[in-house]
C-alpha cells in the first residue's frame, strides 16, 4: 500500500517505517524532527513538515496518491505534560485534528493511530482491558485520550476507519542493534539502565514504597519490533475492511524497576548502581496489558521477552553509544 506515516524519524515510528518497507509497502514519512532523527528514517523519502501545516499535508495524501495513514507524531512525556499540558493539548490533539482534517479533504480513510496505556490512569486491578473508564493521570494521557475520542466520532459520522493502539511501555531495539531510541528518551526505563551501564553513573529509582512485590513501579515492556508489527496487522484488518477498534497492544507480563535493572545487566555483563529518588508526578504504581482483544481481532501477541528487549536496546547503544550523529552524546 502506498502509506504517510507521521512521526516516522521517532523511535517507534521509525522502526514500523522499516518493517512496512521490509513488506514492501511504499512509505513516505512526515515529521518536523522535533524529537526525531533524519538518520532513524534510513531511505525513505522524509518530508520535514508540522502536522499542524493542514494544506502541505493534504497536498502530499493527494500527490502521493497515499491509501492509509500511520499516525505516530506527538509529544510523549508524562512529566513535561504536567509542566506544561498547553504543549500537549496543541501538538497532541491540535496536530492529530489537522491531520484528520487533511485526509478528509484527500479522501484518505484508513488510519492506524497510537495511543497508550496512560489514558487508563491507575487501575484498580490490571491486567487491564480496554472495556475499563479511562480515568487518565497526566495531561498526556487526557491528550491522548482526546484523539481517541475524536476517531469514534469521525468513525461513527463514516468518515474514517481506525485502529487505535494502545502501547504499554515500549522498548528494545532492532534486534541486530542498527535501530533504537536515541538518548533524547532516556527519562525511560531501559535507556535510563542502558546509560547507567555504558557509563557507570547512577540510575535513579523513581520510588521504592509502591505496593508492589519489590516496592518499585510495575510496567508492561513491549518490544518495539513487537509493536511494530501490531502496526502491519492492523493495517492489514483495516485494508481488509475490518471495524474501527482500540487495542492494547503490551507484553501481557508485568515487570518492576528492579527486574529490568536485572535484565540490563544480564545483557550488558555489568553492574548497575542504583539509588532511591521520590516518585514522580503522574505516575502509577502498577500497570499491564490484558492484549486478548488483540489476539481474536489481529492474530497478533507479543513474541519477544524483556530478555530480548535488554540484549537488542544494549546492542545498539553499545554500537551508537552516542546516539544518532545529530544529537549531543551519553
Ligand atoms: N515510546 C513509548 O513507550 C510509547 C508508549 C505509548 C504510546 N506512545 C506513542 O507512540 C507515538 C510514538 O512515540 P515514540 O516513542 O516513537 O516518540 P518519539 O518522540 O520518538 O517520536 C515522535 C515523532 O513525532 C515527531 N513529531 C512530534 N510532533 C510532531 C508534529 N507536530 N509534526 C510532525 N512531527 C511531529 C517527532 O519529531 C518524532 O520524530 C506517540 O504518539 C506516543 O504518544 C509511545
Amino acid at each position: 500500500m502506498r502509506l504517510l506515516v507521521t512521526g516516522g524519524a521517532g523511535y517507534v515510528g521509525s522502526h514500523t517505517v522499516r518493517l512496512l518497507a521490509e513488506h514492501g509497502h511504499e512509505v513516505t514519512v512526515v515529521d518536523n524532527l522535533s524529537t526525531g532523527h533524519r538518520e532513524a528514517v534510513g531511505r525513505v523519502p522524509l518530508v520535514v513538515a508540522d502536522l499542524a501545516e493542514t494544506g502541505l499535508i493534504r497536498d502530499l495524501l493527494r500527490d502521493r496518491r497515499i491509501e492509509a495513514v500511520l499516525h505516530f507524531a506527538a509529544f510523549k512525556s508524562v512529566e513535561e505534560s504536567m509542566r506544561k499540558p498547553e504543549r500537549y493539548f496543541r501538538n497532541n490533539v491540535c496536530g492529530s485534528l489537522s491531520l484528520v482534517e487533511a485526509a478528509r479533504a484527500a479522501r484518505v480513510g484508513l488510519l492506524v493511530n497510537s495511543s497508550t496505556c496512560a489514558v487508563y490512569g491507575e487501575p484498580a486491578r490490571p491486567p487491564i482491558s480496554e472495556s475499563a473508564v479511562p480515568e487518565p493521570a497526566n495531561p498526556y494521557g487526557e491528550s491522548k485520550l482526546a484523539v481517541e475520542r475524536m476517531l469514534a466520532s469521525l468513525d461513527r459520522a463514516g468518515h474514517l476507519r481506525h485502529v487505535t493502539l494502545r502501547y504499554f511501555n515500549a522498548a528494545g531495539a532492532w534486534p541486530d542493534g542498527s535501530l533504537g531510541e536515541d538518548w533524547t528518551g532516556a527519562q525511560n526505563l531501559v535507556p535510563a539502565a542502558m546509560r547507567a551501564a555504558l557509563t557507570g553513573s547512577t540510575l535513579r529509582v523513581f520510588g521504592a514504597d509502591y505496593a508492589t512485590p519489590d516496592g518499585t513501579a510495575v510496567r508492561d515492556y513491549v518490544h518495539v519490533l513487537d509493536l511494530a508489527e501490531a502496526h502491519l496487522a492492523a493495517l492489514e484488518h483495516l485494508a481488509r475492511g475490518g471495524e474501527s477498534c482500540v487495542l492494547n497492544v503490551g507484553s501481557g507480563r508485568p515487570a518492576s524497576v528492579r527486574q529490568v535493572v536485572l535484565a540490563v545487566e544480564a545483557a550488558s555483563g555489568r553492574g548497575i548502581r542504583t539509588e532511591v529518588a521520590p516518585r514522580r508526578a503522574g505516575d502509577v504504581a502498577a500497570i499491564w496489558a490484558d492484549t486478548s482483544r488483540a489476539a481474536a481481532v489481529l492474530s497478533w501477541a507479543a513474541k519477544r521477552g524483556l530478555a530480548e528487549i535488554a540484549q537488542s536496546a544494549w546492542r545498539w547503544h553499545s554500537g551508537h553509544p552516542s546516539g544518532f550523529a545529530d544529537t549531543p552524546g551519553v
